[in-house]
This record gives C-alpha cells, sequence and structure tokens, in this order.
C-alpha cells in the first residue's frame, strides 16, 4: 500500500465513525413514523423565488474551482481544459498530492495556473472564501456533496455535484432551498444524459417516432467488486455504503436519460415508487475469498442487496424500472430503454423496433436510423468528443455543454429540481424496501411547476 493510500485509509476510517454520523441517513426513522415520512417529503415551503427557467449570467470566460481531485475530478478536469472559455483557478482536496496532479493537468493545458487547497476535510472553505469563482465542481465521496454544494451556493458560486446529489431527503430539500435562497445553480453533472445513445433515444422520443411514450428502463449495473475492495480512491469510501444502506445507492445513471425521455419537472413528474432488495451476498462471498483472514474489513457487515429494483410511476401514467447492480459477476449494462407506442429503443447493444417499417418481432439495428435521428450535439462534436472524452465521449459533451450555457447566458440542461429528482429514488428505495415494498410518495422538489413545459437538453 502507499503512503497515500495508507494516510487516505487512516482518514476514511475517522470519516466512517464521524462524517456518517453528522450526513447520515433518516430512512430507518421515515419508515417506522408516517408523520416523520410525511415531513420528509412535504419539505419546507418555498421562503424565495424558484430557480426554474433561470439563466445564467453571461461570462465570457469561465473560473472554475474544483472539490476533489480524485479519479473523476482529474478525469472532468481533463474534459473542462479542452472546453474553449474555461479558466481554472482553484483546486482542492485533502490529498496534496492529488490537488498536484490536477494542476499539473490544468498547466499542461494552459487553462490556468490554479491555487491549491489543502487544510483537511473543511479546507475547501478556505477555496471558497475567493470572489474570482464562477462555478465550483464537486468530486468528493458521496457524503461530501451536499455539504459542499451549499457551502459553495453560501458563498456565491454556482454548484456542480457528481452523482448522487444527495441521498438523505433531508439533505435533498437542502440543495433545493439553497439554490433557491442563494440564487445559485446547483445541477448533477450526469454525464449519462449526454452519451450517443441516450441522445440518440431522446432524439426519437422527441421526433414522435416511437409514439406515445409508456415505460422506461435505466440501471447502473457494474461490477465494482475489485474496486470496492481497492486499497485507494474508491476502495477507501463507496464500500461503506453497503454497510449503511440497503437502498438503490447509484440511481442518476439510468434514471437521468429516462426522466428526459418524458419530460420529467417539465410536464410530467414522479409520483411514488415502489423498491425489492435481494439478499447481499455479492460483497462477502468476494471478500471471503480475495482477502486475508485477518484483514480488518472480514469483520464490515454489508446490508446493501446486491440487486436493488425500483419501479416508479409518473402522474401520467407512464412507469420505470431502475435497478442497481454493483456486487454480482455480469457485464455492464445500464440498459436504457424507451418504449412507446409505436417502437421501443434499447441500449447494451443500441437497438430499435419501429412497428411501421417491420412487424416481425425482432429487433432492428440503428444504422438505418442514425443519420436521421443522431443529436445534434454528436453530429457536431462527436468526432472531438471521441479523441478528447471519457465514457465514450459523452464527458466532454456534458462539459461543453455546461461552460456554453455558462457562456451564452442559458438556462442550464439540468437544475437543482433534476439533481433532487433524480436522485431521491436514493432514499425512497431505502423507505421502501425498509416497509416491505410499500409504495412511497415523492417530493414535489418544484413545489408545483412540473407542469410547465420548459428548457432541457436542446
Ligand atoms: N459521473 C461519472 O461517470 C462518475 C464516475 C466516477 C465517479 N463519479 C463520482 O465522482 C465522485 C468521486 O469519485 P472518484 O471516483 O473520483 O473517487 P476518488 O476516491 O478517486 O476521489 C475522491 C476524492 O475526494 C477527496 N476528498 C475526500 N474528502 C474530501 C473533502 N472533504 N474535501 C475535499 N476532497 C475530499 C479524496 O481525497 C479523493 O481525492 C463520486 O461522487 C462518484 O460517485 C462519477
Amino acid at each position: 500500500m502507499s503512503d497515500i493510500s495508507r494516510r487516505e485509509m487512516l482518514r476514511n476510517a475517522a470519516l466512517g465513525s464521524i462524517g456518517l454520523g453528522l450526513f447520515g441517513t433518516s430512512a430507518a426513522a421515515a419508515a417506522k413514523s408516517e408523520s416523520i415520512l410525511a415531513k420528509l417529503i412535504a419539505g419546507t415551503p418555498a421562503k424565495a423565488k424558484s430557480m426554474i427557467g433561470v439563466p445564467f449570467e453571461k461570462h465570457q470566460t469561465v473560473r472554475m474551482a474544483f472539490i476533489g481531485t480524485g479519479l473523476r475530478g482529474r478525469s472532468v478536469i481533463g474534459e473542462f481544459v479542452n472546453v474553449p472559455g474555461v479558466q481554472v483557478v482553484a483546486l482542492n482536496d485533502v490529498v496534496k498530492e492529488k490537488a498536484d496532479q490536477a494542476k499539473a493537468i490544468v498547466e499542461k493545458a494552459n487553462a490556468g495556473k490554479p491555487e491549491i487547497y489543502v487544510n483537511g476535510d473543511y479546507g475547501y472553505r478556505d477555496l471558497l472564501k475567493r470572489d474570482d469563482i464562477d462555478v465550483v465542481y464537486i468530486a468528493t465521496p458521496w457524503e461530501w456533496h451536499v455539504p459542499q454544494a451549499v457551502d459553495a451556493m453560501k458563498s456565491g458560486k454556482h454548484a456542480c455535484t457528481e452523482v448522487p446529489a444527495g441521498y438523505t431527503l433531508q439533505d435533498i430539500w437542502k440543495i433545493v432551498d439553497t439554490s433557491e435562497a442563494t440564487r445559485k445553480h446547483c445541477m448533477l453533472m450526469e454525464n449519462c444524459c449526454y452519451g450517443w445513445g441516450e441522445l440518440f433515444a431522446l432524439n426519437l422520443v422527441r421526433s414522435g417516432v416511437l409514439g406515445t411514450i409508456v415505460h422506461g428502463e435505466g440501471a447502473y449495473n457494474h461490477d465494482l467488486r475489485y474496486i470496492l475492495f481497492e486499497t485507494k480512491d474508491e476502495g477507501l469510501w463507496r464500500r461503506r455504503h453497503h454497510t449503511l444502506r440497503n437502498s438503490n445507492l447509484y440511481p442518476t445513471h439510468g434514471l437521468g436519460p429516462v426522466a428526459n425521455y418524458m419530460n420529467i419537472n417539465r410536464g410530467d413528474k414522479f409520483e411514488h415508487m415502489v423498491a425489492m432488495s435481494s439478499g447481499a451476498p455479492g460483497l462477502f462471498e468476494y471478500r471471503d475469498q480475495h482477502l486475508a483472514k485477518d484483514d480488518p474489513r472480514m469483520k464490515e457487515n454489508y446490508i446493501c442487496g446486491d440487486y436493488n429494483t425500483g419501479l416508479i410511476k409518473t402522474n401520467k401514467g407512464r412507469t420505470i424500472m431502475v435497478q442497481h447492480n454493483v456486487t454480482s459477476p455480469r457485464p455492464y449494462d445500464r440498459i436504457n430503454l424507451v418504449q412507446g407506442t409505436k417502437g421501443i429503443y434499447r441500449d447494451y447493444p443500441a437497438r430499435v423496433y419501429i412497428e411501421a417499417t417491420k412487424a416481425n418481432h425482432q429487433w432492428q439495428d440503428i444504422e438505418q436510423y442514425k443519420a436521421k435521428y443522431e443529436h445534434s450535439l454528436w453530429k457536431e462534436m462527436g468526432d472531438t468528443a471521441r479523441r478528447l472524452g471519457g465514457h465514450g465521449g459523452m464527458d466532454y459533451i456534458m462539459c461543453y455543454r455546461l461552460i456554453q450555457c455558462m457562456r451564452e447566458g442559458l438556462v442550464p440542461d439540468m437544475d437543482v429540481y433534476d439533481a433532487a429528482a433524480w436522485s431521491a429514488p436514493g432514499p425512497l428505495s431505502e423507505i421502501s424496501v425498509a416497509k416491505g415494498s410499500a409504495p412511497i410518495k415523492f417530493p414535489d422538489y418544484t413545489r408545483g411547476r412540473w407542469t410547465e413545459g420548459r428548457t432541457s437538453i436542446p
């Protein structure tokens, strides 16, 4: 184990006993008490105007800061430095070596000479005192997203958070309340919404070729067992969540794109969900096969079911299946399915069935539809995105769109209400599972404005 890993391991052990007490889950209480649950769903009345439709002020140059320069932080920094108009002014991590690596990426690309802030878990607050930052990108472990996004908005900066935005109902309301009070956007950087297949499917839906949309499916089915037991990076914090919550720990990669197909928060809304968890033998068996008998991790108790499957009903009567599995041997799959009255799209691999063209019950290759329905963002930028960007290019397109919206003074593609609605299945699935798969209502984060049609990805 390297020195960095050893130090991080000790730090995270301490965070395990302090941090999660601080930011921890209230789902158990909500599952036991209808009145607590009702309060958590209702939230608090709005104290400020909505952030729906609020454009960015125009920025010729977008001055960015990053909190968390681990694997994901450095990866998105590598995308942003290639987007015209970006200057990186400050970087924060609790591990100096990681911030140094990020600084080298920025300087090599001539995208700024960022100052580094390293001063423990709350060292990011020193960075937030600067008055030359337009937007802060947060790529830290899940327990830090809400406190850091809230502090960033309170210090007058727009906040971008990695996924999920939050994992308790109170915390999710907190980002909505803070965004409204501070007039700063809080955006969930859901890169999968910009995937080639997701934007192709969005075009199919919008063009009407799939007919009236009735059902969608999305997932995060990704064998992370090796990563979860690494003694560095996500292995230092992500596995712990499997000891704390029996829920869909990571709902937004699958759900965000489906929400876009269904105009969620823009004419439809998530009404309620039910969820079911399988048992959790995956991590136990993997651990027993791979760890020494005296390894301290042999004492951990994993409660998060290997499969968590949720069903969401929307106001307009649509259904959505959302699934999470990171602890079983299997190929990667986000499913990405959208079904309408005239046809269906499904990814992994990408395929369609469009009734009018062929009624033989066989999937059709998408080749014949590519030219017509490929999304304009991919037509214009696909080559650059594939050359420069991670995850097949979708990360570059996401970063490009954020900067384009900020430079041109547009409304962001995804706002705090999307961050909230897409993250909510984390705690809602936890409560539903604890109540024997009972239906749990979604909070209406838009406070009644979900009926309005409005912008999202162009
Ligand atoms: N959208 C995607 O495709 C994608 C991919 C990977 C990870 N992620 C998300 O990105 C986030 C980070 O994941 P990662 O893979 O980079 O993990 P990581 O462990 O590699 O990086 C996390 C970094 O945060 C730092 N950190 C911890 N506490 C901090 C604090 N209080 N202040 C500042 N820095 C702190 C750590 O030192 C580390 O460098 C997670 O939310 C994860 O879910 C998203």
